[in-house]
Parts: C-alpha cells; sequence; structure tokens
C-alpha cells in the first residue's frame, strides 16, 4: 500500500467528523454534551491505530456563551465558551489534546447574526443615535406600518420584527433573536475579524463559516420575487419559501470580504476556511475565488439531495469534476445537524454503507457527521419534545432535532450520553445501535466505517487520485456507479451497486484486480475486472 501523501494540504487529504457539542457526550450530567465530554473521546476518534475511527479533523458547532434560541447560532459573546459547555481553559486543553492526537480543530463562526442578547445589540436597540445602530441592519416601517420589505425569515414569519422603543425595525432571516449584522459597516468587519483572529491565536486550525453567502444583502434591499415553483403545501408563515432569494444573498459584494477572511486566514499557517453555501453551481463555484483567493472549501451539499440512484450521483460528481477550476479542491457532504439523518435519507442500512463507501472514496474532502458511523437514523421526537425553532415555526416534520439526538456509546440508560435524562430522547435503537456493541461484532456499521477510513488514510489514490468514471453499457440491471482513482502509479477502482438486486457490472476493463473492501466486509478476494459482481447495495473498493 501507497504512503500517506505529504504533499496535500491536511484539510485535503483528512476527513472532517461533525461534532454536535450538546449531543455528543455529556460529561457533568446536566443532559447536555460538553467540551469535556469531547475531549474523553478523542481516542474513539483517532489513537493512532485502526482500532480508532481514524478522524483528520473535528469541526465542533458552535459552544460560544447563548441564550440558545437557535441552539448556538445565536452568539452572545464570541470569544468565550457558554458554561453550559465549559470554559476557555477546557477548550484550550480540547486543542491541545486533539492536536496530540494529530486532530485538527474547526470551528464554527457565526458572521451574518449574532443574538439579540450580544452587547452591540443591546447597545445598537437602545436608542437611534446609538453609536452601534448601524451594527445592525434597522429601517422605517413602510408608511403603512407594515415592515421595509417582503423578505421572509428561514424559520417561518417576516425577516423583520419592530422594536416599539425606537419606532424600527431590525432584519433577522433566521428567529427574531438573532438579528443580522450590517457587514456594510467597516467597525462591523473589524470587530468580526478580531474574533477569528482571538481563535487563529489560540491555536484553532480553521472555520466553518456560517451562511456566509448571506452577509451582503442588497443596497436597496429590494423586495424578493415570488417564486413560481413554491411548493403549495406550505405552511402559511413560510414566506421566504414563496420568494426567489434574488436579493437577500449572493450578492457580488461579499466576494470581497471573503476575499479578506482568506487574507488573514493565510497570514497564519495552513488554516482552512469552510463555508456553508447553497445555490446554483455556476454561483457556488465563485466562492473558491477567481484564483483560490476565497474558501479553502464552500461545502458541497449537491449529493445529500440526490435520488437514491447511480446515474444521478455520477451525473452529479461529473458536473462538479467537469467546472472546478485546477486550483478548486472538491468536497463532499452527506449529513448535518441541519438534515435528516442519511440512513433514514437514503432509505436505510444497507444504503448508508454504500454512501459512506461513495462519500469517502471520491476526489475531495469528506464530512462525515457523528452517529453516521453508527447508522444513526432519525430520532422520533414526540411533539411537545421539539426543541428547534424550525420545527416549532413551520411544523413537527421540519425540525432538525431528529438529526440532533445523543450520540449512542453504550446499552447503559440514556446509552451512556449522560446519567441523567438528555436535552432530546435518546433513539429507542440504542441497545443494540452503540459503539460498545458495534465494536464487538466484526461486520457493523462502525468497524466499517473504522476500515473506510483506515483504507482511505492509507491510499494516495484515494486521499489525492484522479478521478475517472468508468462507463457502464450493456450492464443488467443498470444501476452501478464505478469509478478509478489513479495516483503515482496507485489504482483503485470503486464500485457501487445502488440497486437493491444483484448487478453485473460490464465496465470494458481487463485483468483482475483484489477486494480491500466490500461494504458486507465478507470478500477479499480477486475479482474480473470486465464483469463485476456486485450483490444488492454492494460497494467495493478494488486494488488493481
Ligand atoms: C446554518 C446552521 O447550520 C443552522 O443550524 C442555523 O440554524 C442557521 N445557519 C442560522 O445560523
Amino acid at each position: 500500500m501507497a504512503q500517506e501523501n505529504k504533499s496535500l494540504h491536511w484539510w485535503q487529504r483528512g476527513v472532517v467528523y461533525q461534532i454536535y457539542p450538546r449531543s455528543f457526550l455529556d460529561s457533568n450530567n446536566d443532559g447536555i454534551g460538553d467540551l469535556n465530554g469531547i475531549i474523553q473521546k478523542l481516542d474513539y476518534l483517532n489513537d493512532g491505530t485502526e482500532k480508532s475511527l481514524g478522524v483528520d479533523a473535528i469541526w465542533l458547532s458552535p459552544f460560544y456563551p447563548s441564550p440558545m434560541a437557535d441552539f448556538g447560532y445565536d452568539v452572545a459573546d464570541y470569544c468565550n465558551v457558554d458554561p453550559m459547555f465549559g470554559t476557555l481553559a477546557d477548550f484550550d486543553r480540547l486543542v491541545e489534546e486533539a492536536h496530540k492526537r494529530g486532530i485538527k480543530v474547526i470551528i464554527d463562526y457565526v458572521p451574518n447574526h449574532t443574538s439579540d442578547q450580544h452587547p452591540w445589540f443591546i447597545e445598537s436597540r437602545s436608542s437611534r443615535d446609538n453609536p452601534k445602530r448601524d451594527w445592525y441592519i434597522w429601517r422605517d416601517p413602510k408608511p403603512d406600518g407594515s415592515p421595509p420589505n417582503n423578505w421572509g425569515s428561514f424559520f417561518g414569519g417576516p425577516a423583520w420584527t419592530f422594536d416599539e422603543a425606537t419606532g424600527q425595525y431590525y432584519m433577522h432571516q433566521f428567529v427574531k433573536e438573532q438579528p443580522e449584522l450590517n457587514w456594510r459597516n467597516p467597525e462591523v468587519k473589524e470587530a468580526m475579524l478580531d474574533v477569528l483572529r482571538f481563535w487563529l491565536d489560540r491555536g484553532v486550525d480553521g472555520f466553518r463559516m456560517d451562511v456566509v453567502g448571506l452577509l451582503i444583502k442588497d443596497k436597496d434591499l429590494r423586495d424578493n420575487p415570488p417564486n413560481p415553483n413554491a411548493r403549495p403545501d406550505l405552511p402559511e408563515n413560510d414566506i421566504y419559501g414563496r420568494l426567489l432569494s434574488v436579493y437577500n444573498e449572493d450578492q457580488d459584494e461579499v466576494h470581497d470580504i471573503i476575499k479578506e477572511f482568506r487574507k488573514l486566514l493565510d497570514s497564519y499557517d495552513d488554516r482552512v476556511g469552510i463555508g456553508e453555501l447553497w445555490g446554483p453551481l455556476d454561483r457556488w463555484i465563485r466562492y473558491y475565488g477567481e484564483n483560490g483567493n476565497e474558501l479553502h472549501l464552500p461545502f458541497n451539499f449537491r449529493l445529500m439531495w440526490q435520488p437514491w440512484s447511480s446515474k444521478a450521483m455520477r451525473a452529479c460528481v461529473d458536473e462538479l469534476e467537469g467546472a472546478l477550476p485546477p486550483f478548486a479542491w472538491p468536497n463532499y457532504v452527506l449529513g448535518n445537524h441541519d438534515q435528516p439523518r442519511l440512513a433514514t435519507r437514503f432509505g436505510g442500512q444497507a444504503q448508508a454503507r454504500l454512501a459512506g463507501m461513495m462519500l469517502l472514496t471520491l476526489r475531495g474532502t469528506p464530512t462525515v457527521y457523528y452517529g453516521d458511523e453508527l447508522g444513526m437514523e432519525n430520532g422520533v421526537i414526540p411533539p411537545e419534545k421539539i426543541q428547534d425553532p424550525q420545527g416549532i415555526n413551520l411544523g413537527p416534520e421540519r425540525t432538525r432535532d431528529v438529526a440532533r439526538t445523543p450520540m449512542q456509546w453504550d446499552s447503559s440508560p440514556y446509552a451512556g450520553f449522560s446519567q441523567v435524562e438528555p436535552w432530546l430522547p435518546v433513539s429507542a435503537d440504542y441497545q443494540t445501535r452503540n459503539v460498545v456493541a458495534q465494536s464487538q461484532e466484526p461486520n457493523s456499521m462502525l468497524n466499517f466505517y473504522r476500515r473506510l477510513f483506515w483504507t482511505r488514510r492509507r491510499s494516495q489514490a484515494l486521499c489525492e487520485g484522479a478521478y475517472k468514471p468508468v462507463d457502464l453499457s450493456g450492464s443488467e440491471p443498470d444501476d452501478c456507479f464505478i469509478y478509478l482513482r489513479e495516483q503515482g502509479g496507485e489504482r483503485k477502482l470503486v464500485a457501487l451497486n445502488f440497486a437493491g438486486q444483484p448487478c453485473k457490472a460490464l465496465t470494458g476493463l481487463t485483468g483482475r484486480g483484489r477486494i480491500v473492501l466490500s461494504t458486507h466486509m465478507d470478500r477479499d478476494e480477486e475479482i474480473d475486472l470486465s464483469a463485476i459482481e456486485l450483490r444488492p447495495y454492494e460497494g467495493l473498493i478494488v486494488d488493481l
């Protein structure tokens, strides 16, 4: 096997593992996960041996002081740790302990909005002539008293809340407790660049930047046009869903700000900027910068919502590979704290294994969401236990709580996550779907993921190699996605059968290869490359 390739940056070679701190491990028994809990589990993530998962970087969702109106995405102090999660000293220890194990630490940066309890906003709303008034987006009502424009909040209702005391509306595209900063004000920019410096100086290795495409809005805050394709069954308060996002996001001037983020990151050694960005491919690609001078990795969510079909997945990958300029490094995400669990979304455990193999073997940086390595499925949240403002405002079927249930460590009460009742219910399957149980079962999802991570880590071709899709004509049934990854004389083939029935994939290749890993974990034989036989939902990594 080829050695780990050192010429790539860590954020290209490595796998990012997203931790939702509230839900990972509760070390002080208050029902909520915390930083010390994460420290306790670092060896699980990577102790340098194949007994651990082998992650290269962790991304922590927000742990800052927050009233938790949006579970930490409403930040009241950018440069501290909420006591619920620990202290700054705990954070420093987390970075130190992670680094000892070769794990990089990426933190969430929430630049678009603060909490309404942030001292900046408290000042800003105190009077119209407060020096911080212009740090947020305040506008007069229309003559009839209605909001300044027609924009809606992603979480339902209008994007504006009226402040009686000062007689103006402030903007918030999430809950009203998340007022939006005015990035056209240079003081805001400076203060928020200082936040980056604060954490960079503390040794963090990078940032996942929340909704960066929203930072700049249309100068005139024009009304968004109606969305002709809006679903007819949207809840009445879903104003956002009925409009096209023309003026509230992805404005050209936002790129100037992102270039400044990049310049700052580049003034340190090898730190990474990852951005949460949606939108069509041609607009999304611009966030890499004209010559790679913006984000290292604009998150690529495109595979997440593809139908379960090899053709759809391949088309999505081919389109990306065809569109990326040479300096732009690809990346793929299949799950996070805002989306249903991938095992549920793609239809089951067999599909989840196959999706995991695809995620870890495509060219580009994979991000894996905590618990997906166990095949965790959507939690069942009784309506009265829904916590997520999106679920509360837009209906239980929209709640993101389903993907935020406690990590399942063992079969003890509360899954070893906590000794007390956790903030969200533990999933019903925890007695069998947990780290201890799956560690003892050789072919479990967890052991599959461990093999997958380490196979990737050890393979220059999988980390770095070119991606070459293989055309399959005349295969029956034709629901396979097959590609080659090649680098420095090492060649790997990945064959993925998306069908729930066996497939014989006619590849046009010749010769034989040896199976390195099957999703079913029961084959390591040599195979004939011209006609690759795959069982239902089977994926193979093959050494050529
Ligand atoms: C995106 C985050 O991923 C999500 O959880 C949050 O609610 C919004 N941004 C607002 O910060």
